[in-house]
């Protein structure tokens, strides 16, 4: 990337005191200029720690809640407002309350992909990085774990002494990652590792030699001697493992692997509300959410930054 680009980024950053978070899923060039770049666990602490005024973030409205939520007084701006996570909405509220009133000592495990309204619903959060750990050290022994029906069954089966209610959210993209085009691939790469992420459908799994979050893949990636890979997730994660692993090999599966909503966050959105962050010409929407729903949003979300430790 021209020079003249980072450097302009970098003064305006620091004229308007702003700090750039963002998702493995965004473009290389947009990762490039950001201060922090990690899974969705890693950027909601990262969020608390910052000392910035005003966080902008490139990734989508999920996201962006959750650094309001953990930080009230700061000023959240999304690099799109656009950008959402059709995963996030795929919970029925008066479900959630149905399944409270069916089991007594239920616990409702919800993944971060999930709007405030269903977080605030909800006993703890979860990320794909810390599943497992904090379901294990639930005391309850019922858990409805919400949205997405593939982390649920992912994490069940390692934590086989708990009953789970599922509900059938999905994320698009990893569904579109077939088993038959993951034999593929291996066919055509009999030596490769095949690094899946869990929100993939359990046949697709099934295939897999490591299952984790983005961060974990590109950290299982680095660490192996191997030096072929399949990945089963979003493409935007080849940024930083071709960075960290210039020699080894990394091959997608078929065609499907871009999310939409990341991918709306372009270069020149960043540098748009970079530029007219204090214009009163430029219509900033700050991520704003009604006080009562930001405390009830937080609990289970401090809960999973408590229960993760
Ligand atoms: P992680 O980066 O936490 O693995 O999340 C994946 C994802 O789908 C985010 O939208
Ligand atoms: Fe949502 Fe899937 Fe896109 Fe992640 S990759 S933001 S889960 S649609």
């Amino acid at each position: 990337m021209d020079n003249s680009i980072k450097e302009k980024i970098k003064e305006l950053k620091e004229k308007n005191d702003v700090v750039i978070l963002a998702h493995y899923y965004v473009d290389g060039e947009v990762q490039e200029i950001s201060d922090y770049v990690g899974d969705s666990f890693y950027l909601a602490k990262v969020a608390t720690t910052v000392k910035q005024q005003t966080i902008l973030f490139c990734g989508v409205s999920f996201m962006g809640e959750s650094a309001k939520i953990l930080n009230p007084q700061k000023k959240v701006i999304m690099a799109d407002n656009t950008a959402d996570c059709p995963m996030a909405h795929m919970v029925d509220i008066d479900r959630i309350r149905e399944v409270r009133r069916q089991y007594d000592d239920v616990a409702v495990v919800c993944y971060v992909n999930s709007t405030a309204e269903i977080k605030a619903e909800s006993d703890v959060c979860v990320t794909s990085s810390n599943a497992v750990t904090i379901v294990k050290k639930l005391p309850n022994r019922n858990i409805f774990f919400i949205p997405d029906n593939n982390l649920a069954r992912f994490v069940a089966k390692q934590v086989p002494d708990k009953h789970f209610i599922f509900n059938d959210g999905f994320c698009h993209v990893h569904k579109s990652i077939h088993s038959e085009d993951v034999a593929k691939a291996k066919e055509l790469h009999p030596e490769a590792l095949v690094l899946a992420h869990p929100e993939c459908t359990e046949d697709t799994l099934a295939l897999a030699d490591f299952i984790g979050s983005t961060s974990q893949i590109i950290d299982y990636a680095t660490a192996s001697p191997e030096n072929v890979f399949i990945i089963c997730t979003e493409m935007g994660v080849f940024f930083e493992l071709m960075q960290k692993n210039p020699d080894k090999k990394f091959y997608s599966v078929g065609h499907r692997q871009f999310c939409p909503n990341m991918k709306k966050v372009r270069m020149e959105k960043v540098i748009e509300a970079l530029e007219n962050i204090d214009s009163d010409n430029y219509n900033i929407e700050y991520v704003n959410l009604d006080e009562d729903l930001r405390k009830a949003a937080e609990k289970p979300l401090s809960r999973m930054l408590e229960l993760a430790k």
